[in-house]
């Protein structure tokens, strides 16, 4: 087994004008941080704007479509393993995520998923249920275990600290224990023997 440190990506799925998306994203990411076995790239959607509109079928993108997608492709593809940061959008996850889902497909494979989901009550829960159906056509692995904020907008420190501290970091060390046994496992099947997607 390679125990060279796991690249994970987290990406930030929200890119609305004063989202809370970023308050979210820099607590996860510290805590990611912290471990040995992880090397942490956050791709932010709203710092890396794709094209929503895609080239024809067989057509290669154009050079403007070819620069965007060039802040964003090569680090998913370089990702041993995904975190989404995600929102609830009535009842599902932003567009700009689908967007940003939609414009890849090899770059997901045989790859691991966790979410880190926010919204009202539901705690963006529907969003991460929604992702996980389309994350599976992606021939992608979704983490069982989730991360999510209900109702948290106060709740986050300008230190990026949250008030209920321990139960936070629980369930992430969880869901990222998951995320690496998957993230280790794929990767070294990899190296033995292509994906066949
Ligand atoms: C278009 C839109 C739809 C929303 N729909 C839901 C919803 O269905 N359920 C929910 O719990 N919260 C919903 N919310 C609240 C968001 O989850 C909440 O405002 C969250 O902070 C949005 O993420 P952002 O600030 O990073 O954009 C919605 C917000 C927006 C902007």
């Amino acid at each position: 087994m390679s125990q060279t440190p796991l690249k994970l990506a987290i990406i930030v799925g929200s890119i609305r004008e004063g989202r809370f998306g970023p308050t979210v994203a820099k607590w996860f990411t510290g805590q990611a941080a912290q471990r040995e076995d992880l090397t942490v790239d956050v791709v932010d959607l709203a710092e890396t704007p794709l094209p929503t509109v895609f080239p024809a079928f067989g057509q290669p993108p154009g050079e403007e479509v070819e620069r965007q997608l060039a802040a964003v492709s090569p680090r998913l593809a370089a990702a041993d393993a995904f975190v989404i940061v995600t929102p609830e959008y009535n009842h599902s996850f932003p567009a700009s995520l689908k967007n940003a889902i939609d414009w890849h497909n090899k770059e997901w494979h045989a790859k691991p998923v966790g979410f880190v989901s926010y919204g009202g009550v539901s705690g963006g829960l529907r969003a991460v249920e929604q992702l996980r159906v389309v994350l599976a056509e992606l021939h992608a692995v979704t983490i069982r275990d989730t991360v999510s904020f209900h109702n948290s907008w106060g709740d986050f420190g300008v230190d990026g600290t949250h008030r209920d501290g321990e139960g936070c970091e629980a369930a992430a060390k969880t869901m990222l224990d998951q995320l690496t046994w998957w993230a280790h496992a794929l990767r070294d099947a990899k190296a033995a023997r292509p994906y066949a997607a």
